[in-house]
């Protein structure tokens, strides 16, 4: 059955890729974005690889009256639910700004969509919710724990719309814990923006394989890991694209609210994404071992089982595919794409 759906943040990273693959999968999509954090080339990318046209509204998720338009003009089936400040550390310094975009952004939007009678939602949450936690690989069960403000409005999203599904039945929200999405789209026109100097790991290491940063710093090599180096569960954003679909069909066809995990299951130390990247590029990535990065967290690895029962995702593609398409997308960049 062909919907319509409206992502918030539809141009950013895993919005556009979601785009791409809501679109395949025969969906009609909406965007509302604010391009505070996503490239005005996107619509024209998607375009090009969707080969349709692409209906975007420029608007922030906080922006009632913009929203109402979006539902007056559309009918909406479903929402997905990307528009949010993402970076850990500025979180710290700016708490109030997450506190505006990823909250307040959550009651306007939910607000816009109970006045339009919409109540079904994607919302993208993350590993982060689990703080440290004390099993790894770690269930959907592990309690919360906010290391930080931007934690912390991942986890009042959450239990904001636990709350909103048991008040009112009509309600129907797939909560998706993203681990570390990495990797690009395979026609290298979509990826993530590589402009400013990245604070998470895999595009840093694209940068310093392009030789545009001089070395990877490695945060630490005396965590209780395998080699002493931070391991995360990294998922290709095609595969995390794909479980938005699987989500949103779940929601649609059932009105049945769900929270997993999305990530492969399977953790890489930083010192194998560098040997990854290494194969991927065939440059040689300089790399010297630093302090730990505050706040950073031993092992992150989900209990992807979940996800595979209620939702039957499997992811398909691996680290070698995740460093191999984001090196095609950061050379097709520099190369003045
Ligand atoms: N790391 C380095 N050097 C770098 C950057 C990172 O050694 O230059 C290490 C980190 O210490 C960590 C690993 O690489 O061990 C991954 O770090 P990232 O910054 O890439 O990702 P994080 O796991 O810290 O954070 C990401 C998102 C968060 C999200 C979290 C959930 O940025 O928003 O995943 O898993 F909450």
């Amino acid at each position: 059955m062909t919907s319509c759906i409206l992502l918030t943040g539809g141009a950013g990273f895993i919005g556009s890729h979601t785009h791409i693959a809501l679109t395949a999968a025969g969906h009609k999509v909406v965007i509302l974005d604010d391009f505070s954090n996503a490239q005005h080339s996107v619509p024209a990318r998607l375009e090009q690889i969707t080969g349709q046209p692409v209906t975007v509204i420029d608007a922030d998720v906080r922006d009632a009256d913009a929203l109402a338009k979006v539902f007056a003009t559309h009918t909406i089936d479903a929402v997905v639910h990307f528009a949010a400040r993402k970076a850990v550390g500025e979180s710290m310094a700016v708490p109030l700004d997450y506190f505006d975009v990823n909250i307040n952004g959550l009651i306007t939007l939910l607000r816009a969509m109970d006045r339009a009678g919409c109540r079904r939602l994607v919302f993208s949450s993350s590993a982060t919710v689990y703080g440290v936690p004390d099993e790894a690989p770690t269930p959907e069960t592990a309690p919360f724990r906010a290391m930080n403000p931007y934690g912390q409005t991942k986890i009042t999203g959450e239990q904001m719309l636990g709350w909103l599904q048991a008040s009112n039945p009509e309600w129907a929200v797939g909560v998706l814990r993203y681990f570390n999405p990495a990797g690009a789209h395979g026609s290298a026109l979509i990826g993530e923006d590589p402009r400013d100097i990245p604070n998470n790991l895999m595009p840093y290491v694209a940068k310093v394989a392009l030789g545009q940063l001089p070395r990877v710093m490695v945060f630490g090599n005396d965590y209780d890991t395998p080699d002493g180096t931070g391991v995360r569960d990294y998922i290709h954003v095609e595969d995390l694209a794909r479980g938005h679909v699987l989500s949103l069909e779940k929601l649609l066809s059932t009105g049945q609210g769900h929270v997993v995990n999305l990530g492969t299951g399977r953790g890489y130390s930083v010192l194998e994404v560098i040997a990854a990247y290494q194969r991927a590029s065939n440059r040689d990535l300089p790399h010297v071992i630093t302090d730990r990065r505050p706040g950073d967290v031993p092992i992150y690895v989900a209990r992807a089982d979940k996800a595979a029962e209620v939702l039957g995702f499997r992811t398909e593609k691996g680290l070698d595919e995740m460093c191999a398409s984001l090196w095609k997308w950061v050379s097709n960049m520099a190369d003045g794409a």
